[in-house]
């Protein structure tokens, strides 16, 4: 009986060529895996089509965008997670999830070895293999891309050499990765680090035209976006609705030079209007709701869940013992955020408000209804500072005065 492999299939050019190839020079029975994580205009049905034409013995599609939000993007939001200051992990956010799906169908079908179509140049590969190890350090992982030796030409040529029903031509120059928390464009002019995204290269903040400008109330509970506008909705539906708003206005662009888990810096142009809109309010409500000593260990730990997360390492001991703390400062995190989007790519926060913030009127106010004792002040300043005072006394050119 021949060994069967479960393959990530995204339906494209590469991943099409892959199930042949696994097939024809592998030897293997391929059941093609596709994911539905709120990619846009996806037909599952004609990918599902294209998947056995192209050789699969069996294809599997599920509806993932629930568990995308609610297992990987809400432990990122609540972490803040924007890697290296910018990028809120929108494909290293995925991986993982089709990871866990590979594994999963591989143990229902008996399957030797899962397969994903990524090159040997970027972070994809590392977060499928390491996150396969992670769940099973036994099964084989094979990357059909990084094993073959093609240019796109080549993989062109083959799918029309074997007749395999792909859709890509030499012009389809962009690599594009979306889900609902945004989407990752890279290759073509974008190689070129100095020259301006085209405006044929954006779709989520696709500028519907006018100078739009919106405004929105977005409401947390326990760090949770529960509400736009005062409608409660899903998760997945406050994402998409989001996008839609604030990417209409054209907020949510990023184009930024990344550092690599693989050595290389790389040009990334993103989009990712929901994401960084949340990211934004969120970090807000919790400068309002986080006790001081809480809020700036978190700050100092989010980079790190950011890197671990980037780096492949969602299933790890770390990031696993980083979310436990993460969540357990979220108690509180639950109030409203006004935001206001456009024209173009402005984004910000215009005001926030939470019963159970940390903020004081009376405490922080300069009028009469001022209840701060000012007294205690100058024993705790002077405290404070002795310290230094003496230091100045000592050691600097007050010395002996
Ligand atoms: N550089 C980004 C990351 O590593 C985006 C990757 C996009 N992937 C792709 N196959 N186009 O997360």
């Amino acid at each position: 009986m021949k060994q069967k492999v479960v393959l990530a299939y995204s339906g494209g050019l590469d991943t099409s060529v892959a199930v042949h190839w696994l097939t024809k020079v592998k030897g293997y029975d391929v059941i093609a895996l596709s994911l539905d994580v709120g990619q846009a205009d996806t037909d599952f049905e004609a990918i599902k089509e294209r998947a056995l034409q192209a050789g699969a013995v069996d294809v599997v599609i599920e509806d993932a965008k629930e568990e995308m939000t609610g297992e990987y993007v809400l432990p990122s939001l609540m972490s803040n997670a924007l890697y290296e200051g910018k990028y809120p992990l929108v494909s290293a956010l995925s991986r993982p999830l089709i990871v866990a799906h590979l594994i999963k169908t591989a143990k229902e079908f008996s399957a030797s070895a899962v397969a994903h179509g990524c090159t040997g140049k970027g972070n994809d590969q590392v977060r499928f293999e390491v996150g396969a190890l992670a769940l099973d350090p036994y099964i084989d992982v094979i990357a059909p891309v990084r094993e073959w030796n093609m240019t796109r030409e080549d993989s062109i040529k083959y799918a029309q050499e074997n007749e395999l029903p792909v859709t890509a031509t030499k012009d389809r120059i962009y690599s594009i990765d979306e889900n609902l928390w945004g989407r990752a464009i890279e290759c073509g002019i974008l190689e070129d680090p100095w020259a301006e995204p085209p405006s044929e290269v954006f779709s989520y903040t696709a500028i519907d035209g006018s100078e739009s400008v919106k405004e929105v109330v977005i409401g947390f509970e326990q760090g949770v976006p529960k509400s736009i506008n005062g409608k409660e909705m899903t998760l997945v539906d406050l994402i998409n609705e989001l996008n839609v708003l604030a990417g209409g206005c054209g907020f949510g662009r990023i184009d930024m030079v990344e550092s690599r888990r693989v050595g290389i810096k790389s040009r990334e142009v993103y989009e990712c209007p929901a994401a960084l809109a949340l990211t934004m309010a969120h970090q807000d409500l919790e400068a309002m709701t986080l006790e001081r000593d809480v809020l700036h260990e978190k700050l100092r730990l989010e980079p790190r869940f950011a890197d671990l997360v980037y780096d492949g390492l969602w299933f790890s001991p770390l990031r696993e013992a980083l979310s436990a703390f993460m969540s357990s400062t979220q108690k509180y995190v639950t109030g409203e955020v006004r935001m206001r989007f456009g024209p173009g790519p402005i984004g910000k926060v215009i005001g926030r408000r939470s019963d159970v913030g940390l903020y004081d009127y009376n405490l922080a106010t300069y009028d009469e209804a001022d209840s701060f004792n000012h007294e205690d002040a100058k024993g705790f300043v002077r405290i404070f500072g002795l310290g230094i005072a003496t230091w100045a006394k000592r050691q600097t050119a007050a010395k002996g005065k």
